[in-house]
């Protein structure tokens, strides 16, 4: 943390202040609801912290287990092991578990393609039957090329089915998969697979995004160009567009699933190997990869899906839609390892939300006749912009419920969605988390909670969630604060890949015994909390998670830059957006072409996610006297163009002056 609780955030922290409407639970809803009345919360959270082999222990004999576990729970600050000895399989629970019940036949994915042809998507339904024979050919295929229990595997893929299958068939055979976002740049891919000794990568020719190929394959091979870790790429025809294929490295899916025994009995897990590694920005260049294990991870994100989305499998029509991208923590958490287990089929969409027009979201809610709907708040600004009405088109009269995720909603947009998509009768469930966590942390229970837009109330069971003083020590009612978990909870990250040190320095340094999450927050008098955002130099761009010094290494990884400073900025739909102050090497004219080319540069070193919304040249940039960036000046500045705060510790007075004068955002 460089500059104490100052925010990063976008402008939901000003308006929530004042939020004071108040949602009690649908009286409908409510009646038929996992968790009906504060009471019955209250009394399970208690009983889930005090006594946690106990309600952790009923909770996870709900899920199928090989072997039982001998204790539930040791803690050695910071290292946590749940269900010690247990063992158990994450595939099974999600696939086989349910042909073994005799549902078999029963929808377990729905999936739909973006491109429409003569009218009509394309649509596949996958059963527990399908799944199981898919999963158990891919798991054999992965064998056939010498994937062994531990190892880790690479999928670069688009939003289809097989990027499931693949995910699932890792787990089957006992490898940890990392999925690295199909938006992701060569350079991205080939850091991950270095940093997680990857040999094999599961790829497809392309996807589709709002009509255009993204073009997977060759990122992989510009990938390759640089790094020789990986032994074997495996590609899905989805596109059908020109790709090469190198021999004795390069196989295609379908030619591998053809020979392949639809027989391969799932791996006995412990308890607490590696299920996957998923990499995530931090404060430094270099991304981190989140190690998540078997036990804890499937029983908290399955029993938070049973919960939170009120889940019923007995009601034939439950449909749920998390429209994330499984490249994402919440695509792993909730489209597939806590959804599948509940039984309940998930829906899986492979395109951007305005293709071929701005009611494809509404098109989809009503076609399938969704019930439980799971999105970002960056999403509903940018519908809320579009206009009402694509909305209004359709038929939105299946939905029980909406969620939302990925950063503070501003209380408009909640009220939005509340209106426009829920009618005024479906819950929100607004639900902070992270790719740390695993699994949802503050969230409203929608039959129990009376929702607050704005805020994300209060914590799941397990969760023992405060905001405190750098000291530990909780604050008063309304006051500011640092996010902090105090007890650990099932699915919390077992470290990060290949660096102890960084999981220690990052998460258990900054207050003494916590795992401090990076956000501010505070509490209000009826005990809801309310997040306001990242305190340290990590951003959220429209719910993505970037860190600003990854943004600046790309940026002085061009031969013409000398130094770089990135912060966020207030951005309409984005939330966050990015602004870029460069200054450049001697000689180097600061051009509109060159401030296009280094705008194109970070996206191709780092993803499209990752380009400045605004670049300026600078003369310099503006440190304290130890040398750290003044990202608080920068953001007052990208802002407003003007300089108010403290700048006593200002270096070089003279660079604001200088940057003011040089403003060409
Ligand atoms: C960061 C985690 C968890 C899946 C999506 C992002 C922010 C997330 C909320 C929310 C306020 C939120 C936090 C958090 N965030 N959900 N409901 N209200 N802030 O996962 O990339 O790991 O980012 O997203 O700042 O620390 P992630």
């Amino acid at each position: 943390m460089s500059e104490g609780k100052s925010t990063t955030g976008g402008g939901a922290v000003e308006s929530v202040q004042q939020e004071t409407r108040k949602f009690p639970p649908p009286a409908g809803f409510a009646s038929g609801a996992h968790i009906n009345s504060m009471e019955q919360y209250e009394q399970m959270h208690r009983e889930s912290l005090e006594d946690p082999d106990k309600f952790w222990g009923e909770k996870a004999a709900e899920l199928h287990w090989f072997k039982k576990w001998s204790r539930v729970l040791e803690w050695n600050l910071p290292d946590a092991k749940w269900f010690i000895g247990g063992k158990l399989n994450a595939c099974y629970n999600c696939v086989d578990r349910q042909v073994d019940a005799g549902q078999g036949d029963k929808t377990a994915i729905v999936w739909e393609g973006e491109p429409i042809e003569n009218g009509q998507p394309e649509v596949r339904n996958l059963t527990y039957n399908d799944l199981k024979r898919e999963t158990s050919k891919f798991a054999n295929v992965l064998k056939s090329l010498g994937v062994k229990k531990g190892d880790r595997v690479t999928l670069y893929m688009p939003m289809v089915p097989e990027l499931a299958i693949a995910m699932l068939a890792c787990a089957r055979v006992g490898a940890a998969h990392s999925i690295i976002f199909g938006g992701f740049s060569a350079s991205a891919i080939k850091d991950r697979v270095e940093d997680a000794h990857s040999k094999v990568i599961i790829t497809a020719d392309g996807g589709w995004r709002r009509g255009k190929i993204v073009p997977l394959k060759q990122n992989v091979d510009d990938a390759l160009e640089m790094t020789d870790v990986v032994e074997n790429v495996v590609t899905l025809k989805r596109t059908d567009n020109e790709v090469a294929m190198k021999a004795g490295r390069d196989q295609w899916w379908h030619e591998l699933m053809d020979g392949a025994s639809d027989d391969c009995p799932c791996e006995e897990m412990d308890s607490e190997d590696l299920l996957f590694i998923l990499y995530t920005s931090g404060t430094t260049g270099k991304p981190k990869g989140i190690m998540h294990t078997t036990g804890g991870y499937m029983v908290y994100t399955y029993l938070t899906s049973k919960y939170v989305f009120d889940l019923h499998p007995e009601n034939e029509d439950e449909l749920y839609w998390c429209t994330a991208d499984i490249g994402w923590i919440t695509g792993h958490s909730y489209i597939i390892y806590g959804i599948l287990p509940n039984a309940v089929p998930t829906l899986m969409y492979e395109g951007g939300p305005n293709f071929p027009a701005e009611d494809r979201f509404w098109d989809i809610v009503e076609r399938h006749k969704v019930t439980k709907f799971y999105t970002a708040p960056t999403a509903i600004r940018a519908f809320m912009k579009w206009g009402e009405e694509h909305v209004k088109k359709h038929d939105l009269s299946s939905l029980q419920l909406l969620g939302t995720v990925g950063e503070p909603i501003n209380p408009e947009a909640w009220m939005w969605y509340h209106r426009m998509i829920g009618s005024e009768r479906c819950p929100i469930v607004d639900t902070w988390w992270q790719t740390e966590t695993g699994g949802h942390m503050l969230t409203p229970l929608p039959g129990a909670t009376t929702a607050v837009p704005g805020s994300a109330t209060r914590p799941f069971f397990g969760a023992d969630v405060a905001v405190v003083e750098k000291d530990g020590t909780e604050v008063g009612p309304n006051e500011s604060g640092l996010l902090v978990i105090r007890k650990p909870w099932p699915s919390m990250l077992r470290g990060i890949y290949g660096d102890r040190q960084r999981f220690i320095d990052t998460y258990w340094s900054e207050i003494e015994g916590f795992y401090f999450a990076g956000d501010g927050a505070r509490k209000d008098g009826d005990g809801n909390i309310w997040v306001t955002g990242r305190v340290d130099d990590v951003i959220n761009v429209s719910g993505h998670r970037l860190g600003t010094a990854e943004v600046e290494s790309a940026l002085v990884s061009h031969p013409s830059v000398a130094e770089a400073a990135v912060v966020g900025i207030p951005h309409e739909i984005k939330g966050t957006g990015i602004a870029a102050f460069v200054t450049l090497k001697g000689g180097q004219e600061p051009t509109d072409a060159l401030k296009k080319e280094l705008i194109a540069h970070v996206g191709k070193e780092i993803g499209a996610i990752a380009k400045p919304d605004q670049l300026r040249f600078a003369e310099g940039v503006p440190k304290t006297r130890s040398g750290k960036i003044m990202r608080r000046l920068l953001r007052e500045l990208a802002t407003s163009g003007e300089v108010k705060g403290d700048t006593t510790t200002l270096e070089d007075f003279n660079v604001i002056a200088k940057l003011k004068g040089k403003d060409e955002g």
